[in-house]
């Protein structure tokens, strides 16, 4: 049996590459963290080093992702767990990642989403304090996270909080920033941090803002932010006086939330590394919260479709069916275009089809009917607005820059015509012609299917049918297949 003590992610790497070169079974090696205490295994019991002509083999970039998040988790057989997936996409299985039911695919992928929620706590969860230190104004925070994932989020901050000077501490080790850099230090304890001052008055109101009377559930609260951080967060005095006053200020909440979110610009550079791929983007695009849409939609609507699609298809938004199934036009304005692109001959499984906005926007109606919502009510498909739309438009761009060829966009109604090229556009004008915008060299608007099914007069109705089928045609025909 070979040992070694792993020191970071890095040294993973490279220990991990040494093994596979070296045809070392995961069943003959064991990693152990490097907990500064052991001195069972000293390093020089290590493994192999790569030797320097064993050739690079390839793993999925998603397994990379995947080991890079997993370092942080505090499971202290990871650096194995990791191995052993990389031995068996190496040896036996490439496409291992895809079985969602093996068992090692599945610990990975439950582990991974708990480094997400840790992440997203600490986001949301760190509490400054103002110090002075001769003269200079210094902002230092304790927050607890249930894995080492300081190195993960300290980015996050630094932009966030770039023109001020701070201290995170945690009891892992602690982050500075000093407006250029950031230093990381050893960890520490609660009594290092500041306890109150009249910071906690800004934050209290900070929390009054983005507070969300629209979702009060106090089960959900504690769960969303474990009461377990309560005792460092000073709002969490006012939460009575916020349940409180929560009716009155669902809308007013809904304004200030989106000045304090994370845009989708920001999420996708802090955590993607260029060249993007797809299926990373619709991974990370369930994290979005660049807007309020996010919280009474069931999930993210993501586009479908291969990457080497020469025609992109861009609809307005998911519709109630496709909130279910978080796939784009899997309802009625689906079955229409299926039924159109039929009748012209253009094959939709090798287009990409998306949407200008990737939640459904709904408001509940009475309805005498039973639906999947709570009895009696109906989701009645609402317009995004203007700060939706700009809000999305980062998910848009990276999913286009990941199509690399891409010939033909075909925009399906007003929405997406407006997003691609600029409001002022009408429908009516530009319908059927081949035009150039910034995201596609021949673009050409035509009627969204919903359009279609909604239009009462069946002569008008049919007309528009032909208008479409006759679009699509033409799209088809400006392609190289
Ligand atoms: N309408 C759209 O614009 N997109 C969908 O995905 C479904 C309906």
């Amino acid at each position: 049996m070979q040992t070694t003590i792993i020191r970071d992610f890095d040294h993973w790497r490279s220990a991990a590459r040494g093994c596979i070169a070296a045809g070392i079974p995961p069943s003959h090696v064991r990693m152990f963290d490097d907990t500064g205490q052991q001195s069972l295994f000293a390093e020089s019991e290590g493994l192999p080093a790569a030797p320097a002509d064993s050739g690079p083999f390839r793993v999925p970039p998603r397994f990379l992702s995947l080991a890079e998040c997993l370092s942080c988790h505090r499971s202290a057989d990871r650096w194995n767990l990791l191995y052993r997936t990389l031995w068996r996409i190496v040896n036996e299985h490439p496409k291992l990642l895809q079985l969602e039911t093996d068992a090692d695919v599945l610990q990975l992928t439950r582990m991974e989403k708990q480094i997400r929620r840790d992440t997203h706590k600490m986001k949301a969860f760190v509490r400054f304090r103002r110090v002075e230190n001769g003269g200079v104004e210094h902002f230092i925070a304790w927050h607890e996270p249930d894995h080492r994932i300081v190195r993960r989020v300290a980015p996050f901050f630094s932009r966030r909080f770039a023109s001020m000077n701070w201290t995170i501490l945690t009891p892992d080790e602690s982050v500075s920033w000093d407006q250029q850099q950031l230093t990381y230090g050893p960890g520490l304890s609660k009594s290092d941090a500041p306890q109150s001052d009249q910071l906690e008055d800004l934050w209290r109101t900070y929390y009054a803002n983005i507070f969300n009377p629209a979702r009060v559930k106090v089960k959900m609260m504690k769960s969303e932010m474990p009461v377990r951080f309560w005792k460092n967060l000073p709002e969490a005095e006012i939460i009575d006086e916020l349940l409180a006053s929560a009716p009155q200020r669902v809308e007013q909440m809904i304004a200030k939330h989106e000045g304090f979110a994370e845009t989708a610009a920001d999420l996708i550079t802090s955590r993607l590394q260029p060249p993007l791929t797809l299926p990373e983007l619709q991974q990370l695009a369930q994290e979005c919260t660049a807007c309020s849409l996010h919280c009474n939609a069931t999930q993210t609507v993501f586009g479908h479709g291969p990457a080497d699609a020469e025609i992109v298809i861009l609809g307005e938004q998911p519709g109630d069916q496709e909130d279910l199934t978080g796939v784009p036009f899997t309802g009625p304005a689906g079955e229409l275009l299926r039924e159109a692109a039929t009748a012209t001959g253009l094959n939709l499984a090798e287009c990409y089809i998306t949407n200008v906005v990737k939640h459904f926007k709904f408001r509940l109606i009475e309805d005498p009917k039973d639906g999947p919502e709570p009895r009696g009510q109906r989701r009645l498909h609402q317009k995004p607005d203007a700060r939706e739309i700009r809000a999305c438009r980062p998910w848009f761009e990276a999913e286009f820059s990941c199509l690399a060829r891409a010939r033909v966009l075909i925009c399906l109604g007003s929405t997406a015509l407006a997003a691609v090229a600029g409001p002022g556009q009408r429908l009516q004008e530009q319908r059927g012609r081949i035009f150039s915008t910034a995201a596609c060299e021949k673009t050409i608007a035509t009627w969204h299917p919903s359009a279609i099914l909604r239009t009462p007069e069946s002569l008008l109705r049919q007309q528009r049918m032909e208008q479409f089928c006759g679009d699509l045609r033409t799209a088809a025909s400006l392609t190289n297949r």
